[in-house]
């Protein structure tokens, strides 16, 4: 059966765009058609300056959130990467078959580095070794498909390459990955800068939808939003990108099939539209929100999860880290 890796940072709150860009399709789909195991990546948080009561919140409220959406126990691994140590260990091995080039050429280190050093901070190390631990992540689990949005294809390409130059420096060892995209209607941008992703990271949050936004944030926010100086209503990413986004969410909150273009053609003005927009996204969330309202009532529930999420976990990385432990000859702890 086909293995699917993918991993939820705890640096921000989830956001619209990461359900309907990534989480969406893991429980509708990625769940059911493949052994598949969800991480929230706690030690990806580490690498820029962090706050560790944040990220302790954050990390419990992504796995909430995770399963509020509707991952499955019962049908996917969900865990926490540092409950695993089989990540930093890969990570080490792994750091010795990358080069220092390689690192420095990777286009997020490049752009998050630069912003560190505008705001006079120091840039840690783990910044440039990130996409190392992030491919550790990957091999440990002789992962087939990583469902990603494109801002981390270049990461999995780089997963890609050391796997395969490990494997012909020790012998066939790991897996070699390959990064699926979702469709492109899921790539939801930001409601007051259409020409960047709605991160989580992104400052202050007006233009970012968070998956616990109450209804009247969320209609706030899309009310707000940025759209484009005509007045009519049309479909163009390229001419008018932040009315195509709404499209989209709105697209993309009435489910499969549901083509923007087509939507358009039924609106005359942007109030409608986004009236429409906050009505769909409310809806969307409500299920949501009322399910993690539920988890954090019952953390006893959630850590078992978790528990059982990375006794999982760990029952399929450790042979695997055990044998590149091995090829690479380190002798076996017998
Ligand atoms: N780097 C990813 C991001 O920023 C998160 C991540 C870490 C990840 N490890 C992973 C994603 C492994 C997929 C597979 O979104």
């Amino acid at each position: 059966m086909t293995r699917i890796f993918s991993g939820v940072k705890p640096t921000g709150h989830l956001t619209l765009g990461n359900y309907l860009g990534a989480v969406r399709r893991w429980v509708e789909v990625d769940q059911y058609r493949a052994d598949a195991l969800f991480s929230v990546v706690d030690l990806h948080a580490l690498t820029v300056e962090h706050d560790p009561g944040r990220v302790r919140r954050l990390s419990r409220q992504a796995a909430s959130l995770l399963l509020a959406a509707g991952l499955d126990p019962e049908r996917c691994t969900l865990f926490v990467q540092s409950h695993v140590d089989e990540h930093a260990r890969l990570s080490y091995l792994l750091e010795c078959t990358a080069t220092d080039g390689e690192m420095r050429r990777m286009i997020q280190y490049k752009e998050k580095a630069a912003q560190e050093r505008a705001r006079g901070g120091s840039v840690r190390l783990s910044l440039l070794t990130y996409p190392v631990l992030m491919a550790a992540d990957i091999l440990a689990y002789d992962t087939d498909e990583v469902p990603v949005g494109d801002d981390q294809a270049q990461h999995v390409e780089l997963t890609r390459d050391l796997a395969v130059r490990f494997n012909q420096r020790y012998g066939h060892t790991f897996t070699v990955p390959k990064a699926t995209h979702p469709g492109v209607a899921a790539r939801v941008m930001d409601l007051q800068d259409p020409a960047s992703k709605m991160g989580k990271s992104g400052d202050g949050g007006a233009g970012v939808v968070f998956l616990l936004d109450e209804p009247d944030v969320v209609r706030r926010k899309v009310m707000r939003a940025v759209t484009d100086s005509g007045v009519d209503v049309v479909y163009d990413r390229e001419e008018r990108p932040g009315l195509a986004n709404l499209l989209e969410v709105l697209a993309a909150c009435r489910g499969d099939g549901c083509d923007p273009a087509e939507l358009a053609g039924g609106y005359s003005s942007y109030g409608d539209l986004k009236r429409d927009v906050v009505d769909g996204v409310v809806e969307l969330l409500r299920p949501l929100r009322k399910r993690h309202a539920e988890l954090v009532a019952d953390p006893a529930f959630v850590d078992g999860v978790l528990r059982d999420g990375a006794a999982r976990a760990r029952a399929v990385a450790r042979p695997v880290v055990d044998r590149a432990y091995q090829a690479v000859g380190l002798l076996p702890a017998g």
